[in-house]
């Protein structure tokens, strides 16, 4: 049964058709993090229009490398919530507009169950209940995920998302955008040890996340660095002898990495352990982060649970996710009406 899957809720445009929920006839994305990056953020505006562009062609590509054609397909899934409610309307009135053409059924979307269900896609071993952390640019979030695709948030951030602060800070130390790759990549020449950033939250016995504190704390930091000229940045050479004060952009990077995926892993495996889960899945952008792959590994170990994360297409926005959970939602029933609309917000208990 192939379903075409479209999502366009933050700034890929993005359109896949996809076999029984997980074999992956065809994955396209069309980036525009040229488009935002020089204005060092999504700008939601911008990422509708682009959208608007892209659309047809990315569909239309979809179902080329798939070799398939709309009579091919069983039903059109969107992405509908949540996300940049401008950048979602394009793909859920292209999908409306698809699904009303071909006389398919529609359904939409929640934009998290699609990154949890990514893991499942690739790993058939992934077992139930199984707690997922998901983080991205846009999310972090602490999902029990139970059989039949039933969902209980444990905790969700309270401010930042964990990627938009990795963003921040590259921002911060003139790394460019988006930032998470080159802070992880500067991160392992620099010293974890060697500023102590805050850990928001880690404490606080429940579930959620805090990110701000973190991003303030690095942000005096640099501005202070800076200022006393102690700050060894653009690939110059540490003096460490001259100024026992020096500090370089890779401690930094190590150090702000630290505090971040510490209380990632904290939390992710007090989850585990209290609902004696066995299985931990990473999902979105961050899962690409080598020291929260590697940290949540050793600690997982030690509690006897397996961690699973994603190839990198199926872990950052792509169509193939929305297309692969659709398959379990239209065998449980769900159609929609030409009356879908996107929303902004959209927890995944409203399922
Ligand atoms: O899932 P994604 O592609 O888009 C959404 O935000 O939905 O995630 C992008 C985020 C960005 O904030 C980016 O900086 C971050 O993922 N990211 C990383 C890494 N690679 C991408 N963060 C930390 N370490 C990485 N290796
Ligand atoms: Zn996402």
């Amino acid at each position: 049964m192939k379903i075409l899957g479209i999502d366009t809720s933050c700034d890929e445009t993005a359109a896949a058709v996809v076999a029984d929920g997980k074999e992956v006839l065809s994955n396209v994305v069309a980036s525009q993090v040229e488009a935002h990056q020089e204005y060092g953020g999504i700008v939601p505006e911008l990422a509708s229009r682009k959208h608007i562009e892209a659309i047809n062609y990315i569909v239309s590509r979809a179902l080329a490398e798939a070799d398939v054609t709309f009579k091919d397909l069983e039903a059109i899934a969107v992405t509908n919530r949540p996300g940049l409610i401008g950048a979602l309307l394009v793909g859920v009135a292209a999908a409306k507009s698809l699904a009303y053409s071909h006389g398919l059924p529609l359904l939409g979307i929640n934009h998290i169950e699609g990154h949890i269900y990514a893991n499942y896609m690739v790993h058939d071993a992934l077992t139930f209940p199984h707690i997922c952390l998901t983080v991205s640019g846009g999310h972090t979030l602490l999902v029990e995920v139970h059989k039949g695709w039933q969902y209980k948030v444990l905790g969700s951030t309270q401010d930042d998302a964990a990627g938009e602060v990795y963003d921040k800070v590259a921002k911060y130390l003139g790394l460019g955008f988006p930032g998470g790759k080159v802070i992880d990549q500067l991160a392992q020449k620099g010293n974890p040890s060697a500023i102590k950033f805050p850990r928001p939250m880690r404490n606080s016995g429940d579930y959620q996340f805090s990110f701000s504190g973190i991003k303030t704390s690095v942000r005096y930091f640099v501005e202070k660095a800076r200022r006393a000229g102690v700050l060894v940045e653009n690939g110059q050479e540490a003096t460490k002898d001259a100024n026992p004060d020096t500090v370089t952009v890779e401690d930094i990077a190590a150090s702000f990495q630290a505090a971040v995926v510490d209380v990632l892993v904290y939390k992710s495996i007090r989850a585990a352990k209290s609902t004696s889960a066995k299985a931990i899945t990473l999902t979105g952008g961050v899962a690409a982060n080598s020291q929260l792959r590697a940290s949540l590994k050793i600690a997982a170990a030690e509690i006897g649970a397996e961690v699973y994360y994603p190839p990198m297409n199926l872990c950052t926005d792509n169509g193939a996710m929305i297309a692969g959970i659709a398959y379990e939602k239209y065998k449980q029933g769900l159609r929609d009406g030409l009356s879908l609309n996107a929303a902004a917000n959209g927890s995944i208990v409203d399922v």
